[in-house]
């Protein structure tokens, strides 16, 4: 089979490194992938990932497989809906079930028709009475945009000063008849599950913690994640099937009975309250950095379970995939001024991307980078490489992955210090 996987971010290198490493998949191809890359997929040039008939015209062109949605922008221009019309199967939800990632409106309402615990929280489009709604909340509400902000979307503001700061700049910058909610803020550990879903049928895959803040003792400036660590050892086997029966199965029951059924991996962002597990959002899609971390513990044939998923052909989905007994911890190296200004341009040393025979125990997925005539590499994005160390326990996992970042050269170049720390 031949895959192609869509994406340019570590996570994608991640996914088309794994399905490279499947005895089924003969040729992994990516668009429009990284520096890093070419070491496990070749690069389609030029194809625009956000151009779904573009898309859907290379695909069946070239009669792959299996395509994978890596990223939630092409899944929300309709690049799955378009796949389909053209019958090449595809690992990724159609436009109106991606919604649960792209409009948290949508997904809340969802939410609240198949009863799981989620936040209580308002949606307005009026600026005015937003700022009213947060000045008479007892705290400070969260802030969220109901449309695809790449990862500038959630504000969790300290006061109620911030809130109305946040409540403005989200609304200035928003899309025409865009709205915002304001979620009552909840506390308790964070934990992203992840399972394949199709139509009805969900697998577990397992779950992961991230670290959002750009520093250390989660200090500083929201980002798209600056590392991350699996398996959780407070979040189990038997949590995440207690997710899947109470929070992913009446999901996937009600986007398949509203005729929107659900075809992809589905992500769920859960905070553990003393009350009980709350949902604090849906993605469409894997976490990055928490698939860097994942990923390479995952045991059996990822491609025909993704194909499975993508088919409908649930009997085939059943038990193809599992988390090994391994640990990982990811850790993420972004470049200077990230997240705000990154700069782009400074050598990366130290950075071998990992290829189809390296596997492990220290994995190095690229992003941002872009790669010379001369075989160096060069900063291009935010979030520049993800290293991985894999161990049988996080303690020797974080070791390797440190070892890793410890034997990078970028100038400027920040990661956190504290990745799966709390743990040890
Ligand atoms: N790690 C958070 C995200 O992928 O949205």
């Amino acid at each position: 089979m031949e895959v192609l996987v869509l994406g340019s971010g570590a996570r994608e290198h991640a996914l088309a490194w794994r399905l490279a490493r499947d005895e089924a998949v003969e040729r992994v191809r990516i668009a429009p992938g990284n520096g890093g890359t070419p070491a496990v997929a070749e690069t389609i040039p030029g194809l625009d990932i956000l151009d779904p008939a573009a898309v859907a015209r290379h695909a069946a062109r070239e009669r792959y497989g299996l395509v994978v949605v890596g990223p939630e922008a092409p899944l929300a221009a309709g690049v799955a809906d378009a796949l389909r019309q053209a019958s090449v199967p595809v690992f990724g939800p159609a436009r109106a079930a991606a919604r649960l990632e792209s409009s948290k409106a949508f997904a809340k309402e969802q939410l609240r028709r198949a009863d799981v615990p989620t936040p209580a929280c308002v949606v307005f489009d009026d600026v005015g009475e937003a700022l009213a709604h947060a000045r008479a909340s007892d705290a400070p509400p969260v802030v969220k945009a109901d449309w695809l902000a790449a990862g500038k979307g959630v504000v969790v503001p300290d006061s109620h000063e911030a809130a109305a700061e946040a409540i403005r700049e989200l609304l200035a910058n928003a899309p025409q008849g865009a709205r915002v909610l304001l979620e009552e803020r909840v506390t308790g550990r964070e934990v992203s599950v992840f399972a394949l879903v199709s139509d009805e049928a969900v697998v577990p895959l397992g779950a992961a913690c991230d670290y959002k803040r750009l520093r250390d003792g989660d200090e500083g400036p929201n980002t798209g994640g600056m590392g991350a660590y699996a398996p959780v050892p407070w979040y189990g086997t038997a949590e995440v099937e207690q997710a899947v029966a109470s929070i992913f199965e009446p999901i996937a029951w009600r986007m398949a009975r509203d005729g929107t059924p659900y075809r992809g991996v589905l992500y769920a962002g859960l905070m553990l309250t003393e009350a009980g597990p709350m949902v604090l959002e849906f993605n469409a899609r894997f976490g990055d950095p928490e698939a860097q971390a994942l990923i390479p513990l995952l045991q059996g044939d990822l491609s025909q379970a993704l194909l499975a998923a993508a088919t409908g052909d649930l009997a085939a989905m059943e038990g193809a995939v599992a988390l090994d007994s391994h640990a990982a911890v990811a850790v993420v190296i972004a470049a200077e001024g990230y997240p705000s200004e990154p700069i782009s341009g400074p050598q990366i040393v130290g950075a071998d991307p990992s290829s189809v025979a390296d596997g492990g125990p220290l994995l190095c997925f690229h992003a941002g980078t872009r790669r010379t005539a001369d075989g160096s590499f060069l900063s291009a994005g935010g979030r520049v490489v993800t290293y991985v160390g894999i161990g049988a326990d996080l303690a020797s996992a974080r070791e390797t992955a440190y070892g890793g970042a410890a034997g990078c050269e970028l100038d400027g170049g920040q990661h956190r210090t504290d990745i799966a720390l709390r743990e040890l």
